[in-house]
């Protein structure tokens, strides 16, 4: 018997705005069978309001609150049930200490999605949903403030690929159970 209450798999991707970990998460849950969680969506979900939203009416600091509140949610759910389940974490939330310290107490894998920072500005110049892509200058500051936090994850994989081919650089990982697919 073991007083061992930690969950067999958390695995948690990060990365910066744009790399990819909403659609990877998804398509790798998939894969595996195993339950996909997007972070963001259940901010917005607790919230009631979209995060331009959730920034523009409350604040950021706001914004960091809710979000440690629903990681904390999503942890306490995986120790629970006891059951893996794939998390697409924000691209700020591993820059909080206290989240990185909750995930490291509970024994989630963490899997950043590294993408160059020239892709990343491509993606997110066309989508108008982040509110801190303000323009070029200071998400490039922004994105050498977090790289030393992305490099604390576990493992890295290459996000410039297609999310199916970003799929099979984490499976390739060896840190699931065989899938077949
Ligand atoms: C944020 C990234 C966003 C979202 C919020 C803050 C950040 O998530 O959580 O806008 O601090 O980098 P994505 O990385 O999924 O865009």
């Amino acid at each position: 018997m073991t007083t061992d209450t930690r969950p067999r798999k958390l695995v948690c991707l990060t990365g910066f705005m744009g790399s990819g970990k909403s659609t990877t998460a998804r398509l790798l849950a998939s894969q595996l069978g195993w339950p996909n969680i997007d972070l963001d969506k259940r901010i917005t979900e607790a919230a009631g309001l979209s995060i331009p939203e959730i920034f523009a009416r409350k604040g950021e600091a706001e914004f960091r609150r809710i979000e440690s509140e629903q990681l904390a949610r999503i942890v306490a759910e995986a120790v629970e049930t006891q059951k893996p389940r794939i998390v697409s974490l924000g691209g700020g939330t591993i820059a909080q200490p206290q989240n990185l310290a909750l995930l490291r107490e509970h024994g989630a894998v963490l899997i950043w999605l590294r993408c160059p920072i020239e892709d990343l500005l491509h993606r997110c110049a066309q989508i108008t949903d982040r509110p801190l892509f303000r323009d070029e200058a200071s998400f490039r500051r922004l994105y050498e403030e977090r790289l030393p936090t992305y490099e604390l994850a576990d493992y890295c994989v290459d996000s410039h690929a297609e999310p199916p081919r970003v799929v099979e650089q984490i499976l390739a990982l060896g840190i699931f159970p065989k899938v077949t697919v």
